[in-house]
């Protein structure tokens, strides 16, 4: 257990960051302020202890071996699936562990929708979504000749239209599929709320929870959701994984997508049948030691406290906000202007310095920004945007990271004003 507080219980950044070792880095030979963690977090050193941990203590292929060091490996992975399972709060008979949250969204829409979805049937889905949870929803309602329907954005703000909910629900979907936190406006869906809509026309809700759980706290339970998604890499752990919490009905009812060893319970030449469970959906060796470095990742995202997490970023994200017109008047914020309302991330757009060219300034500076559509390509279109700039924080992100930036932005505006 590590000191990460103040004496007030809130959490000092200054201290988060003794666990990050790539903040003793200089990338480009400058300090580095790294204001993109919703793309991928930094790793921390005891993520990196627990996989090296593993690997040297506990290495053999999980759910095979008769002898010891393979039980071992079994139990490590085990364990690991139970403790991220706790930390979403659902059971780990139902949390099957992947490659990715892409994969997760993937399954549920090729497995779920291929068994459920017929001629006329209607997928709902927002205007805002990444890629990874609109894409498969694209292609299994045109595989099923079934009507994909979006709740839209305001074009100006681009806030989510949550208003609209009513009267979509008369088109009775079958699936409502949808971020937890948008990864462009920040902004936190009513998930309660739209569980509600969606259960009383007997819709299911797929919640895409990638920007969320690294950055407040998630009760799955609590959300309404039916399937819930989420990445590995975006919480301190490690590239390649991702979970998949499923209702224990669906999940006994859903057909895998990959098939091969690990996942069978008898294989005749012909045919074969398959094991009841999480390990269904797990094809192939699992990727166990990626498992125990995302569940060392939770210990330490539930010492530093998710709901201290959500408020420092909260702070942080409100100074953004507040500060931003200031720096770069003509700089329009999409999503909601309340920081209580965001998790994590402030994307913007400039029509005086286009967000690569920001970008690449700030880089100067050591500042790590993203510029693009961060997978969002439909939504940018909607407002007119080829692209926007994207301030995303973490626990360790400090004000000293924020002057950074900020110094950097009206440097920025100095040579684009000319
Ligand atoms: C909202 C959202 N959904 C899905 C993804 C994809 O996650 P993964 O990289 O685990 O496939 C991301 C990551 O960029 C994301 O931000």
């Amino acid at each position: 257990m590590g000191n990460w507080h103040n004496a007030d219980g809130t959490l000092d950044p200054v201290k988060v960051r003794a666990e990050y070792p790539i903040f003793k880095t200089q990338p480009g030979g400058r300090p580095l302020h790294y204001l993109d963690s919703a793309a991928t977090g930094q790793r921390p050193q005891r993520v990196v202890d627990a996989l090296s941990k593993y690997l040297f203590t506990a290495n053999a292929n999980p759910h095979r071996g008769a002898y010891t060091l393979a039980q071992m490996a079994t139990d490590g992975y085990e364990a690991a699936r139970a403790r991220i399972a706790a930390y979403v709060n659902v059971p780990a008979s139902e949390l099957v562990m992947l490659g990715s949250a892409t994969e997760a969204l993937n399954l549920v829409a090729r497995s779920w929708g291929k068994a459920n979805l017929r001629r006329g049937d209607v997928v709902l889905v927002t205007e805002a979504e990444h890629h990874a949870n609109l894409i498969p929803w694209q292609q299994i309602t045109r595989e099923m000749d079934a009507d994909l329907e979006f709740i839209p954005v305001d074009d100006v703000t681009g806030e989510i239209l949550w208003d609209r909910l009513d009267s979509l629900m008369k088109l009775k979907p079958k699936m409502i599929a949808l971020g937890h936190v948008s990864n462009v406006l920040g902004s936190i869906a009513p998930l309660a709320q739209i569980a509600e809509a969606a259960h009383a026309v007997g819709a299911l809700l797929c919640v895409d929870g990638c920007q969320a759980v690294a950055n407040m706290p998630v009760s799955i339970p609590a959300t309404g959701a039916d399937f819930y998604a989420f990445s590995a890499h975006k919480m301190g752990g490690l590239f390649a994984g991702g979970g998949l919490w499923a209702r224990a009905d669906l999940l006994a009812e859903m057909a895998p997508i990959e098939t091969g060893g690990d996942m069978i319970h008898s294989v005749r030449l012909r045919d074969a049948d398959f094991t009841t469970g999480t390990q269904r959906f797990e094809a192939g060796t699992p990727d166990a030691s990626g498992a125990v470095a995302l569940a060392a990742a939770c210990d330490l995202l539930d010492e530093f406290g998710r709901d201290k997490i959500h408020a420092h970023e909260a702070l942080m994200i409100e100074r953004v906000i507040r500060e931003l017109p200031e720096a770069l008047p003509d700089a329009r914020i999409l999503g909601p202007r309340d920081a209580s309302q965001r998790a994590g991330l402030v994307a913007f757009s400039s029509d005086l310095i286009h967000a690569h060219d920001l970008a690449e300034i700030l880089d100067r500076r050591g500042v790590a920004i993203r510029a693009g559509f961060h997978c969002a390509q439909p939504l940018h279109e909607q407002l007119e945007l080829s692209s926007s700039a994207r301030v995303s924080v973490a626990p360790y992100t400090t004000h000293e990271d924020l002057d950074a930036l900020f110094v950097g932005l009206r440097e920025a505006r100095k040579v684009f004003e000319g």
